[in-house]
């Protein structure tokens, strides 16, 4: 074998058969990302084998340790001068993934890991795709998720490749697919075990088989008339799913198909120009952010050589039965403690069913099954690395609880509480070593919420909020650094919004039109149904504990609900009605004769301003932190970057006049002392 080193970014060697392998190995980077020098060193190789005589091939390949391709930079989509500017760095590349496609020796992308965004775009304009079959590899073209669409051909070449059914939902919805599922559409040619993608790659450059062609029915799907209708139906269901004027990006990329189709020149042209344009939507710079507040997050616990192995649970119920499966998911030795095995049964029927989902091969499931130990007598107490208590919400009861736990607990261990409310210094009182209990938040359901708030008592000490920091990172969860006060972070902003729309239906504003206008303004889900869907017994106790320190007033509607026993969707009706399967009977939109803005600005505004009141109190370090939090912990819309951002955007002295004028308008004067006041100085 010979080695050429030319490029920074690319090593070319030469195998005993004439085949060229080209690693894609990026200067100064853990992970292989795409960018305009990257781009210009390709450029240059495919120019130079474009008139190569020697090589049979080229296999396109990572020089990475793990992973093929993981995208374009995306620090780079903020930076573009103008449209003119973004849409020709697209065009340039496009131009140079065409004369990589136009080569005559055959070109194989072998692909083992994620292969996502351009590198997926580089993979389709390979002649053959060699991709390893196990779900860690993962194809796709998350573009949309970032508020544009893909740009250099990912939008034409999917389709073409495979017809419009699967091609468009690879665009539309940014999901992955695994080396085993592309290779079952077509998207690769064949999916093999690692050690034979050698060998396979090899194959498809000695061999040359023909290429991979879409059926005749996916080909028709491309043709115009089929265009027309397949967008018409397409167009409605993303309309059920997604809010064009949140997230335009994959409307414009079923326009630009629909219009184009996959077979001409204009279609590249539409697709960079569109793109190009994207960049510069609002959406697109929130969402990248976004994807660095979630970066800066999982930075946080970097340095954490923190390195336990097992878990310990105390309380089986909703919380701890899903963060021990969770652990025990993840990889981790995990014991869940309850005061009878039947309190512990029904959660591991649940962790079951998590891991037939998450995890699909038999072996797995079973290896995760074996992790998650019901541990009635607490043996697994002195072992654990991490001791976690998720019992109920009641001091008494989690006072008795660490005095069994620092007895027992080794001396290195840390211990965490998952207490949604109480201070850490009103739980420790009862250590010998205060300094060992931290809080680990995590929110319901575990296997969904990215977010965990890690809380600082007055006595945490810095070790082992560190290494608390560290294991949440080890988990896959999203750590967010807070300071141990009522409500923490999230559910004290949180609550004054649920407690403000229930106001709302005091004054007869209905239900369902207080849910829409916050889901137009973009939140996953309505306030009175979230409500619901927490459990209005849940949110009485909360708002009734953190009323004691904010004097805020509970609303009666919610405490005759709760003393009815309408609890919300778990006990068939609370606001809402629900069937049994607890899926809410849906009537018609209520009328409501002024604009559903009125009802969004009061809402959102009561959220800034418990959200300015958090970061004057260093809840949080910073605005940030703050916004990660409630875009993470609550799905606070996205693509207005956080509730501070979003403050700022809109100007944050306007919104507080708005603020003083609701406040005054409701009969009662503004708060003195208010949050804002410090901020708008
Ligand atoms: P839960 O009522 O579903 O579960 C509590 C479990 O603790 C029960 O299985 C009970 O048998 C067990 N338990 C009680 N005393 C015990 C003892 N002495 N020894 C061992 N086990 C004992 O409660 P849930 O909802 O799971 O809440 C647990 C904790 O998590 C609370 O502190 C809560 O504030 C917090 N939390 C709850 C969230 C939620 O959405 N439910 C979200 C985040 C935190």
């Amino acid at each position: 074998m010979s080695t050429t080193q030319l490029y920074k970014n690319w090593r070319l060697e030469t195998d005993t058969d004439n085949i060229l392998w080209l690693y894609f190995d990026k200067a100064n980077s853990a992970v292989n990302t795409m960018n305009y020098d990257v781009m210009e060193e390709l450029s240059h190789i495919v120019d130079v084998l474009a008139n190569d005589q020697k090589h049979k091939g080229v296999v396109l390949t990572s020089g990475k340790k793990t992973g093929f391709i993981a995208g374009a930079d995306i620090s780079e989509f903020t930076k573009f001068k103008d449209i003119e500017q973004s849409t020709w760095v697209l065009t340039v590349g496009q131009q140079i993934l065409n004369k990589l496609e136009s080569l005559k020796m055959p070109v194989v992308a072998m692909i083992d890991g994620f292969c996502l965004g351009g590198g997926m775009e580089l993979a389709l304009a390979c002649h053959y795709r060699v991709v390893e079959e196990s779900s860690k590899t993962r194809l796709g073209l998350p573009e949309v998720k970032l508020g544009i669409h893909p740009g250099w051909g990912g939008t034409v070449r999917m389709p073409r490749l495979v017809g419009a059914f699967e091609g468009l939902n690879m665009v539309l919805s940014g999901h992955t697919i695994s080396g085993k599922a592309a290779a079952k559409i077509g998207i690769a040619d064949v999916a093999v075990p690692r050690r034979q993608l050698v060998h396979a790659a090899k194959y498809y450059i000695l061999n040359q088989p023909s290429r991979h062609k879409p059926t005749l029915l996916q080909s028709l799907s491309n043709q115009k008339i089929a265009r027309q209708i397949i967008s018409y139906f397409l167009r409605k269901k993303l309309n059920q799913k997604i809010n064009p004027q949140h997230y335009p990006a994959p409307f414009h990329a079923l326009d630009n198909w629909e219009y184009e189709g996959v077979d001409n020149d204009q279609a590249y042209a539409r697709e960079a120009k569109s793109c190009g344009k994207l960049f510069f939507s609002d959406t697109c710079q929130n969402l990248v952010r976004v994807f660095f507040l979630q970066e800066n997050l999982k930075g946080l616990a970097k340095e954490s050589n923190f390195n336990p192995t097992h878990v310990h649970v105390i309380g089986a119920g909703t919380m701890g039965g899903d963060i021990a499966a969770w652990c025990a998911l993840r990889g981790f030795t995990v014991t869940l403690q309850d005061l009878d095995p039947k309190y512990i049964a029904p959660a591991i029927k649940r962790a079951n069913a998590l891991f037939k989902d998450k995890l699909k091969e038999k072996y797995l499931i079973q290896r995760a099954m074996d992790n998650l130990i019901p541990d009635v007598k607490g043996n697994g107490l002195s072992k654990a690395d991490v001791i976690i208590e998720a019992v109920v919400e009641d001091v008494n009861v989690k006072h008795n609880i660490f005095k069994m736990i620092e007895a027992k607990a080794k001396p290195t261990a840390i211990l965490a509480t998952n207490t949604s409310s109480i201070p850490l210094d009103e739980i420790n009182t009862v250590l010998n070593m205060p300094q060992r209990l931290v809080g680990i938040h995590f929110f319901n359901p575990v296997a969904k919420m990215m977010l965990v708030e890690v809380v600082k008592g007055n006595k945490t000490s810095q070790e082992v909020f560190d290494k608390a920091m560290g294991f949440v990172r080890k988990i896959d969860r999203l750590p967010l650094p807070v300071k141990s006060s009522p409500g923490f972070l999230v559910n004290r902003i949180l609550m004054p919004y649920l407690l403000e729309s229930v106001e709302l239906l005091n004054e007869g504003v209905p239900g369902d039109v207080i849910d829409k206008a916050m889901t137009d303004f973009g939140m996953p889900m309505g306030p009175i149904t979230l409500a619901d869907t927490v459990g209005l017994d849940v949110c009485l106790s909360v708002a009734k504990y953190l009323s004691q320190y904010f004097n805020s007033p509970i609303p009666e509607k919610l405490i005759e609900l709760v003393q009815q026993k309408k609890l919300g969707r778990k006990t068939g009706e609370g606001f809402y009605k629900y069937d049994k399967k607890g899926k809410q009977i849906k009537k018609p939109l209520s009328q409501y004769d002024k604009p559903l803005t009125t009802i969004s600005d009061r809402l959102v505004l009561r959220m800034l301003n418990e959200a300015f009141a958090c970061l004057r109190e260093g809840v949080v370090a910073d605005g940030d932190l703050l916004d990660a939090g409630m875009i993470f912990g609550t799905g606070f819309a996205p693509f207005r970057g956080g509730p501070i951002h979003y403050a700022k955007s809109q100007g944050i002295h306007e919104l507080y006049q708005q603020f003083v004028l609701q406040q005054q308008a409701r009969g009662g004067k503004p708060e003195t002392n208010n949050a804002w006041d410090t901020i708008v100085a």
